[in-house]
């Protein structure tokens, strides 16, 4: 990261051995870092959400598959670890397909090292293990870089004096990088653009609140905070000027999977003319996803949104953690790699780019 866009904290880092995550449950009161040792502690900490976003859960997956192989001592054990680690994490959270990326990539990697080994030979596992931390490295630095690509493409969309929506947080926080949604804000406010940024609370986790919030101000974008109720008649007021977000996946049509609420703020920005705009890397597509019903979407537990009092009084609890927003809504998906429409005249080039990606 360019040093003029050194926000003053990493999201997840691996050092002497472990996968170091800021510690998010904990934010904003307490900037703390876990050390994490065990794949069983990344796929806890997953579920937990230290670490969440989709980007950021591809991230933790790639240094996980290495966590998963640190005391291995022998090549088919090696593997055999690698391919357990795998399965375990890519099942930890089930939308954000990030997660099964960092982890397809990784086994890759080890097969391939597996396989150019000759089957009796004496294979130094050690060297094994440090080229599968490279890869981690490596697939950590391009999600940096897809999200300064991305900044850099929505930056134009995004014009000095902008008020915003956001939903979630989908800043650096999410991600190996700068963020999606939030990455043309840190990097237009580095270069001296002004904006005003409207927070959703996010219930019931309260990402927005406790995330975005944090993570805006400490790098000086004002930001106010606003309950997920209050959106419309924000919008309505005629204050926002677009809407940005983040995706945990995005099928092969274009619908996008995201944050709960995010789908009642696309249904709101058309019927008040008000762009709305998703911000993903490409590793957030999912060509094998036809369409957004086929994205599993993830319920979480009755006590995130009723506490204690739901089991007391045995009142059942809806709680998706996710929502679909249909492709038709979305006025422009941003990537790494450019500038989408999912739908009318921009569908064709969508469908070219997400059929590239598969190959
Ligand atoms: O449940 P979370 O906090 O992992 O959900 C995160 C989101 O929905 C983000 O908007 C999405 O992952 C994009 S992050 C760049």
């Amino acid at each position: 990261m360019s040093p003029c866009l050194e926000l003053g904290f990493s999201t997840l880092r691996w050092a002497e051995g472990s996968l170091l995550l800021l510690d998010q449950t904990r934010l904003p009161r307490i900037q703390i870092e876990m050390h994490l040792h065990t794949v069983a502690e990344l796929v806890d900490a997953i579920q937990r959400l230290c670490v969440r976003g989709a980007p950021a859960l591809g991230c933790a997956a790639a240094y996980g598959m290495v966590l998963g192989v640190l005391d291995a001592k022998q090549p088919s054990e090696w593997l055999t670890q690698l391919r357990a680690s795998g399965a375990l994490i890519a099942a930890a959270r089930p939308t954000a397909v990030n997660l099964a990326v960092g982890v397809a990539q990784m086994l890759a990697v080890g097969e391939q090292l597996a396989a150019a080994t000759d089957a009796d030979a004496d294979a130094d596992v050690d060297v094994w293990t440090a080229l599968l931390l490279d890869a981690a490295i490596a697939f950590h630095d391009a999600d940096a870089d897809a999200c300064l690509a991305i900044a850099e493409n929505a930056l134009p969309l995004v014009p000095d004096g902008s008020t915003v929506l956001t939903h979630c947080n989908a800043g650096a926080l999410a991600t190996g990088g700068l963020g999606t949604a939030l990455a043309p804000l840190h990097l237009g406010h580095a270069r001296g653009l002004r904006y005003h940024v409207f927070a959703d609370e996010t219930r019931p986790l309260r990402q927005g609140a406790r995330l975005t919030a944090w993570e805006l101000a400490r790098h000086g974008i004002e930001v106010s905070v606003l309950a997920d109720a209050a959106a419309a008649t924000l919008l309505a007021s005629g204050k926002i000027d677009l809407i940005l977000v983040g995706a945990d996946r995005i099928a092969a049509n274009g619908d996008v999977a995201n944050k709960i609420g995010t789908f009642p703020l696309a249904v709101l920005a058309e019927r008040f003319h008000i762009p709305f705009y998703v911000l993903a890397p490409a590793t957030t597509i999912d060509p094998q996803c036809a369409g957004g019903a086929a994205i599993p979407i993830e319920q979480r537990d009755a006590e995130e949104l009723y506490g204690e009092d739901g089991a007391r009084t045995g009142v059942g609890v809806f709680n998706p953690a996710f929502d679909m927003t249909p492709a038709g809504l979305v006025t422009h998906i941003i990537t790494e790699h450019g500038i989408y429409q999912a739908h009318g005249a921009g569908q064709s080039a969508w469908q070219a780019y997400v059929n590239s990606l598969s190959l």
